[in-house]
């Protein structure tokens, strides 16, 4: 089965009154344990449907499936319950709690989720992106790609099926960025996680198993490898 499928998807945002098309007709299959990559410029729709991919946002039309569930059918309630079993978000600023510590930032989506049980699997997580150690620091006393590796135990605390990444590597240097893709790479391996990365760079898509090219919201080609 598919994990993650776009229907004939669009999207318009209102801004000051003026429809802006995001997405036009995107019709798209992801298989479970895929790594795709995003490409395109700035504007081209990357974010918008990394953000219909994760149950955040609804199309305007079409219909966007993840892992068999509808998401235009579910109420926000359900969609809450889709997103938070289903999918890990990471960014390019990281977006870590400067107020919490490393081990309390991976714990967070378990927390919330109302699991008691969330320093356990935290640990592991972070043992995962070979982080032992760091548990107690604060986001601040870290290096960028060791933030960005906290984000990534943050995202997979909760084995989600689906790792949405929005230019993860952007703000790191290139040898770093690359340790980073090659984690991206083994979380798909090791753990069968699937993978939607967005990028600007067409370097960083190396590891992917799929470039999907976008233009002005519309996919101007696939490549499979
Ligand atoms: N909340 C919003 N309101 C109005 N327009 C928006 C909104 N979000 C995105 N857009 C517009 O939708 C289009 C696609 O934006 P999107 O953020 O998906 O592009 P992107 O490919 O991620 O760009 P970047 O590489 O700069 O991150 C752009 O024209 C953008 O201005
Ligand atoms: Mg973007």
């Amino acid at each position: 089965m598919l994990l993650l499928r776009f229907d004939g998807v669009s999207k318009d945002y209102l801004s000051n009154g003026t429809r802006v098309r995001a997405l036009e007709s995107i019709t798209l299959d992801v298989a479970p344990k895929e790594f795709v990559a995003l490409v395109g410029r700035s504007g081209c729709g990357k974010s918008t449907l990394l953000n219909l991919a994760g149950a955040m946002d609804f199309p305007t039309s079409g219909e966007v499936w993840l892992d068999g569930q509808a998401t235009t059918k579910l109420s926000d309630a359900g969609l809450t319950k889709l997103r938070r079993e289903k999918v890990g978000f990471i960014f390019q600023s990281f977006q870590l709690l400067p107020t919490l510590t490393v081990i309390e930032n991976v714990e967070l989506p378990l927390l919330l989720a109302g699991r008691l049980d969330a320093r356990k699997p935290a640990r592991d997580c972070l043992r995962w992106v070979d982080l032992e150690g760091l548990e107690d620091r604060f986001p601040h006393q870290l290096s960028g790609g060791q933030q960005q590796r906290v984000a990534i135990a943050r995202a997979l605390v909760h084995s989600p099926r689906l790792l949405l990444a929005d230019e993860p590597i952007g703000n790191l240097d290139t040898a770093t960025g690359n340790l980073i893709l090659e984690l991206l790479r083994r979380i798909v391996t090791e753990r069968g996680t699937t993978i939607l990365m967005a990028t600007h760079s067409v370097e960083s898509t190396a590891f992917a198993d799929t470039v999907i090219h976008l233009r002005d919201g519309r996919i101007k080609e696939v490549c499979r490898r």
